[in-house]
């Protein structure tokens, strides 16, 4: 049976002159990635990501926390970007070619986005997949390959860390200027796999109610934004993205 969409949703899609999308780990739980609140399996079931992801972990056991995302870099690398992603990608390249101005904002650190096909991406967590000097906070592109976990910056002999935004740490401040810009001057802003529990992310999607945008969450379960969104549509991104490509039939 077709999923039905609210014919107001379809029709302001289809004039938006910018739509800004902001994406969590749900997004990417029908790749296989596990959600950042899923239970963590196998070695690190044990750990609670959020006791892994912050510099005072990494100063304390920096192996284990580099261990930690190789694992993680490992899982992603097995995965493959799912419907949900692809229709994005899709939406985006319908949209801009007609001249709108589509910004694609994500939580998510494994490039499932990229590897989709989307191209105006804001990475406010940064990126699984670059390297960066603990030390000078710089990206590193290449090094000795000695096994160390984790290696040392070839520039400074300090050590790599994951290019990603810890606990405590600050969100890139051109990637959260970015997103700002796109949720203030969005006709449509969607929320798409996120908790909608951590700030500033969280606080996206009101700034794009305050302007009286559109704005539509995609989640199975219900969150703090689901009552302040104009549309809630209850299920799985992988399911919904594509049916609602197919309604808007740009
Ligand atoms: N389709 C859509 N949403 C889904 C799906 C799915 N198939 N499966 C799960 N979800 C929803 C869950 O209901 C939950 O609301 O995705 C959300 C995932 O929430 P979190 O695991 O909290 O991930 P996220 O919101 O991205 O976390 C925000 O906080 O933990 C830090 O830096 C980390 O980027 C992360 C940020």
């Amino acid at each position: 049976m077709p999923l039905e969409f609210p014919p107001q949703l379809i029709e302001i899609l289809r004039s938006a002159k910018s739509i800004a999308i902001l994406t969590g780990a749900g997004i990417s739980a029908e790749s296989g990635v596990p959600t950042f609140r899923e239970a963590q399996t196998g070695l690190w079931a044990q750990y609670d990501p959020t006791e892994l992801a912050t510099p005072e972990a990494f100063r304390r056991n920096p192996k284990l926390v580099w261990e930690w995302y190789e694992w993680r870099r490992a899982l992603v690398a097995k995965a493959s970007p799912n419907p949900g992603h692809v229709a994005l990608a899709n939406l985006e390249s319908q949209l801009t070619a007609r001249g709108s101005r589509f910004t694609l904002i994500t939580q998510n650190v494994d490039g499932l986005h990229q590897r989709a096909g989307s191209q105006n991406i804001v990475e406010l967590h940064g990126n699984v997949w670059r390297t960066k000097c603990f030390d000078e906070d710089v990206v590193v592109d290449s090094w000795p390959d000695t096994n160390e976990a984790p290696p040392h910056c070839p520039h400074c002999n300090g050590l790599l860390r994951p290019d990603v935004v810890w606990f405590g740490e600050p969100l890139p401040r051109p990637a959260l200027d970015a997103a700002v810009d796109a949720a203030q001057s969005c006709d449509a802003f969607f929320s798409i796999g996120a908790s909608s529990l951590v700030h500033p992310a969280a606080s996206l999607p009101y700034l794009a109610i305050e302007r009286g945008a559109l704005t539509v969450e995609i989640n199975p379960d219900e969150t703090p934004l689901t009552r302040a969104m104009t549309h809630s549509l209850r299920g799985k991104a992988g399911e919904i993205l594509p049916a609602l490509l197919k309604a808007l039939s740009l």
